[in-house]
């Protein structure tokens, strides 16, 4: 009898000190995650390197992480192995990143549609969906010098049109983020703001 009270009460003191370690992590902890999520060409990395600089904090592309981790472009690996494979990869280095302390993430426009990776974002970090008109979009990506396979060779219409059918796949996706910074204009301040 003793010995069943001992134990129940060594199991008691074990599982309050696992919760106390749980509930300090989770809301105490003075480290940050902050991912940046929303459609190619939204600003992701621009507000993730003013935003890095001014909280003295180190900025991740997702994409040019992934790059350097396979030695290989995302186009390449979009050619060489397709879409599927691509999304492997990146759920791996985004469980990978999700791990590091006090960084800035930008991932890339599709990383949080597939998986549960927006969850694993909304419980390791804060999430901000960039959410910027199509029109915005359509002409921030026919200039942009970056290579996106998703859109390659496609004329403005039709990027307009291709646009607005991927955001009504994806935006309850992105709408899942904690913060929705609506608007070409987001500054970094806003977000400073927000997380203070
Ligand atoms: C993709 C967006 C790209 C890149 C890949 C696929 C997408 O990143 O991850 O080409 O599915 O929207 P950016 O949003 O940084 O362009």
């Amino acid at each position: 009898m003793l010995k069943q009270v001992q134990h129940d009460v060594a199991i008691g003191v074990w599982l309050l000190g696992i919760s106390r370690y749980l509930v300090f992590t989770v809301f105490f902890s003075d480290f940050m995650r902050i991912f940046l999520i929303g459609f190619m060409g939204c600003g992701k990395s621009t507000m993730g390197r003013t935003l890095a600089l001014s909280l003295n904090m180190t900025f991740i592309d997702l994409d040019t992480f992934l790059e350097e981790k396979y030695f290989r472009t995302i186009p390449q690996i979009f050619a060489e192995e397709g879409e599927a494979n691509f999304r492997l990869k990146e759920r791996k280095v985004l469980e990978e990143v999700a791990a590091f302390d006090d960084v800035i993430v930008a991932t890339g426009g599709g990383a949080p549609c597939f998986f549960d990776n927006v969850d694993l974002m909304n419980n390791s970090g804060l999430c901000f969906f960039l959410d910027v008109a199509t029109s915005s979009l359509v002409s921030r990506l026919i200039t942009a010098k970056t290579e996106r396979p998703l859109i390659k060779g496609k004329s403005p219409e039709e990027l307009h049109g291709f646009i607005e059918e991927m955001m009504e796949k994806r935006r309850p996706f992105y709408e899942k983020a904690r913060y929705i910074l609506k608007g070409i204009e987001i500054r970094a301040d806003q977000v400073i703001e927000l997380i203070k």
